[in-house]
């Protein structure tokens, strides 16, 4: 077999592509971000930046990708002439290599909590509490054995490769994902306390709009839901075969991408304060979100307390389909160093894969040992700043590095009436101009606020 694998259909790659976007970042990191950034005003600034930014950037890396058949290491490399941006290529894919890893550390304790508390439901059917009650607190042990688990998980399905093992958990597994969510959203929004979290959600404050910490947050949240930035559309884009509109699938996947980030929103915001109308405290006296980080695990496992069995078995239904999404999401971060080594020496990708998940394990563990040091600084080091950076790198890269009849013909393969379109007549002059400076001035505004 070739290294280089292929989807085995459009919808495979959307299914996957959109598998990579939905992950802990709608579910998890949304919602928390959304709570401590006021609300709507934070929704509405995402939606913005998503459209007006993040699309236009998964576009480059999609098309550089499927353009240079390879990973962002060599495909920066490759679209570069001179020794300049050959070099700039080169160091910018090693960055982020090395971001997606450290994202892939920090993801997997996260996701190791999923399963903890998917299991302590089934504990606490069988009436073992003090297995749930170790289950559900916050622990050194627990977060290492359940990161480690997760951890196998990812690493045992990156190692059959794109389509035997990506693929097909990605098609199977996203719709349910989506029925669980409309049908707890709809449970929630008939609670008491639900309505005020309703009203935070869709009505804006404007005053809150242009604060630096919110615009940044919303930029590292716009580029972390995406997967963008660290080579993982980029990989998925060279998968993509060259018959497909690759346009079209950018921003469907897009589109599924905020859906679930919306509807995410919509179960745990109002959950949230059905959670204090029943005297949990979620905020500090200040109005300060209580530990951000493990919101959605205070939260969600209240509303279920209520209903005896019937709740804990969607609670186990629910954190399942948490894990499954972050599953999805954690292979498409091995596959890039991954694809990097396997493409770069003559090793088997299954040993490749092993070698790479037992360094990113020792990270994590590093990261659960240093808790209240590492983990929210990984996160904003990671998705804060390196993301939407090489955000910036890859726009430059598409608008400036790149030969622009050589991008022009790549975007035009499997749909050549897309000369006529709008995308076509703006995106590649907006990926060079507006894009970098957006960025930049985002950056700028909240270094010197
Ligand atoms: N987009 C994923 C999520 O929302 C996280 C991710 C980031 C995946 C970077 C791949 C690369 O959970």
């Amino acid at each position: 077999m070739s290294v280089r694998g292929q989807f085995s259909s459009k919808l495979g790659f959307v299914l996957a592509a959109a598998g990579s976007a939905v992950g802990l970042g709608n579910i998890w990191g949304f919602p928390t971000q959304v709570a401590s950034n006021g609300g709507a005003a934070f929704v509405l600034v995402y939606l913005i930046l998503t459209f007006l930014l993040a699309y236009p950037i998964l576009m480059a890396e999609l098309v550089i990708g499927r353009y240079s058949q390879s990973n962002m290491v060599n495909a920066l490399q490759g679209i570069s002439q001179g020794p300049v941006s050959k070099l700039s290529g080169k160091l910018s894919g090693y960055w982020a290599l090395t971001v997606v890893c450290l994202i892939l550390s920090f993801y997997s304790i996260v996701a190791g909590w999923m399963l903890a508390y998917a299991l302590a439901s089934i504990t606490d059917l069988l009436g073992l509490e003090q297995t749930s009650l170790w289950l559900t607190a916050f622990s050194t042990p627990r977060n290492l054995i359940f990161c480690f688990i997760f951890s196998l998980l990812t690493v045992g399905i990156v190692h059959k490769g794109v389509s035997d093992g990506i693929e097909k958990w990605s098609a199977r597994l996203m719709p349910l994902l989506l029925i669980l969510l409309i049908s707890l959203i709809i449970f929630v929004a008939t609670l008491d306390g639900a309505a005020l979290g309703w009203e935070v959600y869709v009505i804006p404050d404007f005053a809150k709009i242009l604060h630096s910490d919110l615009l940044i947050s919303a930029l590292g949240q716009a580029f972390f839901s995406l997967s963008l930035g660290v080579g993982t559309m980029l990989i998925y884009g060279s998968y993509v075969s060259k018959k497909e509109n690759i346009v079209t699938l950018g921003a469907q996947v897009t589109l599924v991408d905020i859906g679930i980030a919306i509807l995410a929103g919509m179960l745990i915001i109002p959950a949230m304060y059905v959670a204090q109308h029943n005297g949990v405290t979620i905020f500090t006296e200040a109005g300060e979100l209580i530990n951000g980080d493990r919101l959605i695990f205070t939260v969600i496992p209240e509303l279920f307390t209520a209903m005896g069995d019937l709740g804990n078995v969607i609670s186990f239904v629910f954190f399942s389909l948490m894990a499954i999404a972050a599953v999805t999401s954690s292979i498409s971060m091995l596959e890039v160093p991954v694809a990097y080594t396997v493409e770069n020496s003559s090793q088997p990708r299954s040993r490749v894969t092993w070698l790479i998940g037992a360094i990113i394990v020792l990270i994590s563990t590093s990261i659960v040992f240093n808790f209240e040091l590492l983990f929210g600084a990984v996160i904003s080091f990671t998705t804060q700043y390196s993301q939407p950076l090489l955000g910036l790198v890859l726009s430059l890269f598409a608008g400036w590095v790149w030969r622009r009849d050589s991008i022009l013909s790549e975007l035009k393969l499997g749909c050549p009436e897309i000369e006529h379109s709008l995308f076509w007549k703006i995106w590649p002059s907006y990926v060079r101009f507006v894009c970098p400076v957006i960025i930049l001035v985002m950056f700028y505004h909240s270094v010197f606020n």
